[in-house]
C-alpha cells in the first residue's frame, strides 16, 4: 500500500487529539491546562513517526493511533516541566502553562499527562504490550537523564562534544527513536528492523535538536514560536556553544567574556555576534547534515521498500530545513 503524506498523518493526529475528552467541573484545574497544552498546534513529529512506523511495517496506522497520542502527550508533559526548568515564558507563540496558570499546575498537570501517556501506550495489543511498554519506559528514563545533564551542564564549563551528544541523545533523540520504534513494533516489524528504525529516529533527533539550538539563536521568534536567546541567557551548552569553545582560539576568550555580561539582550547580541564570526551557521548546517545522513544510513539498512523509505526520507528532510 501507499503511505500517506506527513500532512495527512498529522491531520489525523490533530483530530484524534481534539476528540479526547477530559474531566471538567471541579477538576478543570487539573485537566484544562492539559487541553491548553495539547491544543496549541505543535508540529506533531513524534506521533507522525508512530503512525508512519505502523503503516510502513503493518499497514495499520489506525492501530498505532493510541500510542501516537501517548507519545505526543508524553512529549507535552516534558515541555510543561522543561519550561519551568528553563524559565521559558512563551511556547508555540502562547504563554507556557506555568505562566498562564502557575508552577504547581505545570507540575501536577504534567504528572497527569505522564500517566495518561503511559495508559494510552499500554492500550496496544497484548502480544505487543511487553516490548512496547519497555521501549516507552526505557525512553522516558533516557529523557530524564538527558534533562538532568542539560541542567548540570548549565553550570559546568568544560563540556565536550561527546558530553553534548550524550545529553541530546537522552533528552531528544530517544523520544524520536522510541516513537518510530513503537510504531514499527505495532506494525509487526522484526527486531532488526525495529532497532534500525530506532537508530533512524535517534539520529534524526540529534539533527533536530542541533537545529533547535540554532533556531534559538538565529531563528525568527514569530515563526519559531519561542523567544530568541533563551539558551544564551541560561548558559545552555548548545551545539553552538560547544562547537565554538572547541575552536580553541582567542575568540574563546571573547566568548567567555560575553557570557559574563548579565543575562539580557546585550549578552544575547554579544554572544550571537561571536557565533556569527566563528561561522556557527555553517557549522550547524554541517552537523545537521551529518546526523541526518546517519539516520538515512540506518533507514536504508531496513527491509522496507524503496517507496516506504522515501516517506521517512521526506520527514527527515523536512526537519533539516525547519524554521519552526
Ligand atoms: C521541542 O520540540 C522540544 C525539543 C526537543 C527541541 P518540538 O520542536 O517538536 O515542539 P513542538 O511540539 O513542535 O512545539
Ligand atoms: C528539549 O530541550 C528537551 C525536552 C523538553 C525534553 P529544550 O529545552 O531545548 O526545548 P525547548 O527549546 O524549550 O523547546
Ligand atoms: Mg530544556
Ligand atoms: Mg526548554
Ligand atoms: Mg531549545
Amino acid at each position: 500500500m501507499i503511505m500517506k503524506t506527513i500532512a495527512e498523518y498529522s491531520a489525523e493526529i490533530e483530530s484524534a487529539l481534539r476528540s479526547i475528552e477530559y474531566p471538567g467541573g471541579k477538576l478543570s484545574g487539573l485537566y484544562q491546562p492539559i487541553e491548553y497544552a495539547l491544543s496549541a498546534g505543535g508540529k506533531r513529529i513524534r506521533p507522525v513517526l508512530v503512525l508512519m512506523g505502523a503503516d510502513a511495517f503493518g499497514d495499520c496506522a489506525a492501530k498505532g493511533m493510541k500510542a501516537a497520542l501517548g507519545i505526543e502527550t508524553f512529549h507535552n508533559f516534558t515541555l510543561l516541566h522543561d519550561d519551568v526548568m528553563d524559565k521559558s515564558d512563551i511556547r508555540r507563540g502562547r504563554p507556557t502553562v506555568h505562566k498562564k496558570y502557575n508552577e504547581n499546575t505545570a507540575i501536577l498537570s504534567g504528572d497527569t499527562m505522564l500517566t495518561l501517556a503511559t495508559k494510552y501506550v499500554a492500550e496496544v495489543e497484548d502480544d505487543k504490550l511487553r516490548r512496547v511498554l519497555d521501549t516507552f519506559n526505557d525512553m522516558a528514563l533516557r529523557v530524564y537523564e538527558g534533562q538532568q545533564l542539560d541542567m548540570d551542564f548549565e553550570t559546568a564549563s568544560e563540556i565536550s562534544l561527546d558530553d553534548y551528544l550524550e545529553m541530546i541523545e537522552g533528552k531528544t533523540g530517544s523520544l524520536l527513536g522510541a516513537a518510530v520504534k513503537i510504531g514499527a513494533l505495532i506494525g509487526g516489524a522484526s527486531d532488526k528492523d525495529a532497532d534500525l528504525m530506532y537508530e533512524y529516529g535517534v539520529m534524526t533527533g540529534l539533527a533536530f535538536q542541533i537545529q533547535d539550538d540554532w533556531l534559538d539563536t538565529f531563528g525568527d521568534a514569530t515563526t519559531f514560536g519561542k523567544p530568541i536567546g533563551g539558551d544564551i541567557n541560561n548558559v545552555k551548552k548548545t551545539y553552538l556553544y560547544v562547537a565554538a569553545m572547541a575552536e580553541g582560539s582567542k575568540d574563546v576568550e571573547a566568548l567567555k567574556s560575553a557570557y559574563q555580561i548579565p543575562a539580557g539582550d546585550v549578552r544575547v547580541k554579544a554572544v550571537t555576534r561571536i557565533y556569527e564570526k566563528l561561522g556557527m551557521n555553517e557549522k550547524c548546517r554541517k552537523a545537521v547534515g551529518h546526523y541526518s545522513a546517519k539516520a538515512l544510513k540506518a533507514l536504508n539498512a531496513t527491509s522496507l521498500s524503496e517507496e516506504k523509505k522515501e516517506s521517512f526520507r521526506k520527514l527527515a528532510e523536512k526537519l533539516i530545513g525547519r524554521k519552526k
